[in-house]
């Protein structure tokens, strides 16, 4: 199976959503094999789930609390992302981690909470500049990742996102991938068992339809989770296109 998530970021007015839904469905086709999702900012997220109702694709939340419900002033819950139309939830972008403080504290039990409310949790992974500098990426996958141990739930996908390929139009290399992916891959079967190996990793980092092709052919790439080049339909359908050749 290959997924490819758009993940829109604090990008785009209910118009843009509308009109990228417009252009979208105009021409996409489900793919067997190739889940199409799309996570927008909450308020698109009813407006998004609206317009693709039927199409086959899917939306996610960016993040969500652990908590069902209570006194948690600007938080939205799994429920209530759910409600809104969702089937997943992206947990521990390293955007949320570096600006809002994600920590493997504060993911485990969301990554429970969503599982548990029937959202399949996308977990994101990654080193900084500084850390693959210095010899640490592995070492700070296998503590990202560690959570697992305690949360081996099924449903789930990996992105594994460098910080440093995140935005700035500086993808990794296909062996950075292809080692990163085989240690993901060996991980995940450590942490979870036999499960672990049917656990999706998908690629993210400036993924455009330039360079999509070349990374899904890197063993265990199991797609894309696509920034800047996501808010574009055109370059969404492209990618989509190339994910089901
Ligand atoms: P990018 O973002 O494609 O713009 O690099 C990827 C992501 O942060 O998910």
């Amino acid at each position: 199976m290959r997924m490819v998530v758009a993940n829109w970021k604090m990008n785009h007015l209910r118009r843009d959503a509308e009109a990228f839904c417009a252009t979208l469905l105009a021409s996409y086709r489900p793919v067997d094999g190739v889940v199409a999702a799309i996570a927008p900012p909450f308020p698109l997220i009813p407006v998004v789930s609206r317009l693709v109702a039927g199409s086959g694709v899917r939306v996610y939340a960016q993040n969500a609390h652990a908590e069902a419900k209570g006194a948690y002033t600007g938080e939205v819950s799994m429920a209530m992302a759910m409600d809104a139309g969702c089937t997943g939830v992206l947990l521990g972008h390293s955007e949320r981690r570096q600006y809002n403080g994600e920590t493997e504290a504060t993911l485990l039990p969301k990554v429970k909470a969503a599982a548990a409310q029937g959202l399949m949790p996308m977990l994101c992974v990654g080193e900084t500049l500084a850390q693959r500098d210095a010899n640490e990426t592995l070492e700070v996958l296998r503590g990202q990742l560690a959570i697992l141990a305690q949360a081996p739930v099924s449903p789930i996908a990996v992105a594994y996102e460098p910080v440093w390929a995140i935005g700035t139009g500086r993808v990794a290399t296909v062996e950075q991938i292809a080692e990163v992916h085989a240690f993901i891959r060996k991980e995940l079967a450590t942490l979870m068992g036999a499960p672990g190996a049917q656990v999706p990793i998908l690629y993210g980092g400036s993924v455009t339809p330039e360079n999509f092709a070349e990374i899904l052919k890197v063993p265990h790439v199991a797609g894309g989770l696509v920034g800047g080049a996501s808010l574009d339909p055109a370059k969404y359908l492209k990618l989509l296109e190339i994910a089901s050749l």
